[in-house]
């Protein structure tokens, strides 16, 4: 277990997440979603929460990799039920209601769910923002909207079938049954399980792998692979050459090249 830390007398105070700085060198930034009673579910002032600490976390020059994640019982059991019952079309649609979830897939900085338990609908939808999915083994996956009288709308549709492909996405969609974690591993939602008791710990160290190295190439690595989703091939071939012929004007391609050369290890400045 690394050091807890909290960037500042805020941070540690919300309603509902927790937030901290983690690892042996307080470079991972952690939250945690604490709704328990209601099993995380993604109330609005929990995402305005986590919109929030991932400003922080972005301005925080020592963060290299961001950790999110639940209770044992639950990454989190979708938007806020209780919340979306009395809600009419005139005011989501007029106040463009979850938009500002994105915020999350538009984190500059890499971000790990570390999903025990349940991602339902849009904890399902949040854990896709992030960047990589780990899971413990009684993690359960799943876009259970349709039995609500609604669909997907925090990128479930968009982003499950880039994950999964088709079959699978309409399956999960169209059937609202779940998936376990090792199905969500084998179908390529989920790239690694752990023993619930051990998946935060696990995430933590390779949060703190990405963060060792250069934030500046992490950052440039995210965006290429980002780009995947949103270009054609040729024109994201193009972007990434593009990129990659960039890091030959940062200090720390010189670096990481001339430590390879002469056998020791790299000293990156993020520049
Ligand atoms: N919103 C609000 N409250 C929720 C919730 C949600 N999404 N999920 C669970 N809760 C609350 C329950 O209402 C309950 O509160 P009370 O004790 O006050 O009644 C508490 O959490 C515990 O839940 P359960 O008693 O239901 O626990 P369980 O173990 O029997 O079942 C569960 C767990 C299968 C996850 C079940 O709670 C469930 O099906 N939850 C809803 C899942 C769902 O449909 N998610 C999609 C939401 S819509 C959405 O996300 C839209 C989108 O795309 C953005």
């Amino acid at each position: 277990m690394g050091f807890i830390v909290h960037l500042n007398p805020n941070l540690g105070d919300h309603e509902h997440i927790k937030a901290e700085k983690r690892g042996q060198k307080n470079n991972v930034g952690f939250i945690q979603l604490n709704r328990p009673k209601a099993l995380n579910a993604l109330c609005d002032g929990l995402m305005k929460e986590v919109s929030q600490v991932l400003d922080e976390f972005e301005k925080d020059k020592e963060i290299g990799c961001i950790v999110l994640t639940g209770s044992d019982r639950a990454f989190a059991a979708g938007a806020d039920i209780k919340e979306m019952q009395n809600q009419t079309f005139s005011k989501v649609y007029g106040g463009n209601f979850l938009n500002h979830w994105n915020r999350v897939a538009e984190c500059k900085k890499p971000v790990i769910a570390a999903v025990n338990g349940f991602a339902l609908g849009g904890g399902c939808e949040l854990a896709m923002m992030c960047d990589i999915i780990y899971a413990g083994e009684k993690a359960q996956f799943g876009q259970p909207e349709i039995s609500l009288g609604t669909i997907p709308g925090a990128g479930g549709t968009q982003r499950l079938i880039r994950a999964v492909g088709k079959s699978k996405a309409m399956e999960l969609i169209l059937t609202a049954d779940r998936i376990n974690a090792q199905d969500a591993q084998s179908s390529g939602l989920v790239s690694k399980v752990f023993p619930v008791d051990q998946l935060v710990t696990e995430t933590i160290k390779q949060a703190e792998k990405i963060a060792s190295f250069s934030k500046l190439t992490v950052a440039m690595c995210k965006e290429a692979v980002n780009a995947a989703n949103e270009m054609s091939l040729r024109e994201g071939l193009h972007f990434e050459k593009r990129v990659f012929h960039a890091t030959f004007a940062t200090d720390d391609r010189k670096e990481g090249m001339s430590a390879f050369v002469e056998k020791r290890p790299a000293k990156f400045t993020d520049s």
